[in-house]
């Protein structure tokens, strides 16, 4: 039996279609949304809304599609607050930090790493996340590697296999045999639970000729590219990023103007993280002005992970956006929406045009505004994934 409801007397609707409403976000004032079985059928004027559908008024509050994370590490075990406290005493950031988590990690029990990732996931809902990727990349070794995976794909569909991530400490001083590793024996054992495949192309991490051999051999097991990249110093690997079509380039806190028309002219998303630069006191921000202004398509993501950003909350990102790398607010919400979708390849998420799931976040605000301009307050009231309430404060009128 199909099941439908509508939402009623929603101040602005953002569909992020503009064939839908005003502007970039789509924005229809005055909205109402039905959902039948868990998809978008219809958007429009409040007064217009086919009354023979079961309402909720919403009480002149905002309506905005579910964010998108696009890059998430929330499959680890331990805790590096010290790390973090010592960092903002002066101690500057490293790649090396991950190998702290994953000595936790491959200590871990499967029923601790999936409770780990059920909490993040569930603040991720609570600050109205409802499409998440999660990356492997604490375990360094086959069991704990292929573990976090098939965990990570009870929870979502949009999984990474992240083993090369930093050298594991049993290969320290010989990357290129651990390169071996992480395409040989780790990728037979993680191809199986994932969809994507990530590298950390930095500084202490990978170069960009061992990045390219490691995107290349899962691109041959039917994985799809993404990339970490120029978190640390500038580094060349922008232009073979978008040589082998990755999906995302992500950090990008160092590029070079050529750099930036390059992915303008690419099909690579530039996911930004800005929490990552704030918790690890980078010295800037990225260029996400010049990035838009060059024609780049670029999403927002926390990057949640137990080192350089421990946040789930996506508008926390979109206030960082607006306040320091210069986007306004309606490219930042679209950017931790429409730009996530796009970042995963996903047309059926990041907006609100019929026929797309029904994920969408309630804000406790009449403008979507908010977001930016009420820094750190949860304005999250009820977050909907596929037309289910998946959070809520119990404060729908
Ligand atoms: O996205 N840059 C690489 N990986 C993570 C940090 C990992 C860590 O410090 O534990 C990131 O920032
Ligand atoms: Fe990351």
């Amino acid at each position: 039996m199909t099941k439908s409801f509508t939402l009623t007397n929603i101040s602005q609707l953002v569909t992020n279609n503009s064939a839908l409403g005003e502007g970039q976000l789509g924005v229809i004032n005055n909205a109402a949304i039905t959902v039948t079985d868990g998809i978008v059928s219809w958007v429009g004027q409040s007064s217009q809304a086919d009354s023979s559908v079961p309402k909720t008024d919403v009480g002149g509050r905002s309506l905005i599609p579910g964010f998108v994370d696009s890059h998430s590490h929330i499959m680890f075990a331990g805790d590096r607050s010290e790390e973090f406290a010592a960092r903002m005493a002066g101690v500057p950031y490293s790649a090396g930090g991950i190998k702290v988590t994953t000595e936790a990690t491959r200590k871990a029990s499967d029923a601790e790493l999936r409770t780990v990732a059920q909490s993040m996931i569930k603040e991720m809902h609570e600050s109205g996340t409802t499409t998440i990727e999660i990356k492997s990349g604490y375990g360094l070794d086959v069991v704990t590697e292929e573990r976090s995976l098939r965990i990570a794909a009870e929870l979502t569909d949009e999984v990474t296999y992240l083993g090369a991530h930093v050298v594991a400490p049993e290969f320290a001083g010989n990357s290129e045999a651990y390169v071996d590793f992480v395409v040989g024996e780790m990728l037979e054992a993680c191809v199986p639970h994932s969809k994507w495949i990530d590298v950390f192309c930095d500084r202490g991490a990978f170069t960009t000729e061992q990045s390219r051999r490691i995107l290349e051999a899962g691109i041959g097991k039917g994985l799809q590219p993404r990339i970490h990249l120029n978190q640390l110093e500038q580094g060349d690997g922008v232009a073979m990023a978008i040589e082998l079509d990755c999906a995302s380039a992500d950090h990008l806190t160092y590029l070079t103007d050529d750099d930036i028309n390059a992915l303008a002219a690419s099909s690579t998303v530039a996911v930004l993280v800005p929490g990552a630069d704030f918790s690890t006191r980078a010295p800037h921000y990225p260029r996400g002005r010049d990035l838009l202004d060059a024609g780049a398509a670029v999403a927002l993501s926390p990057d949640c992970n137990p080192g350089s950003s421990f946040t789930t909350n996506m508008p926390f990102c979109v206030a960082l956006a607006v306040r320091e790398m210069h986007m306004t607010v309606d490219e930042s919400l679209f950017a931790a929406t429409m730009g996530g979708a796009i970042a995963l390849r996903r047309d059926d998420v990041g907006h609100l045009s019929i026929g797309a799931r029904a994920n969408f976040a309630l804000l406790n605000a009449t403008s979507y505004i908010h977001l930016a301009y009420r820094p750190g307050v949860p304005l999250i009231s009820t977050t909907w994934k596929d037309g289910n309430v998946i959070f809520t404060k119990g404060d729908i009128a």
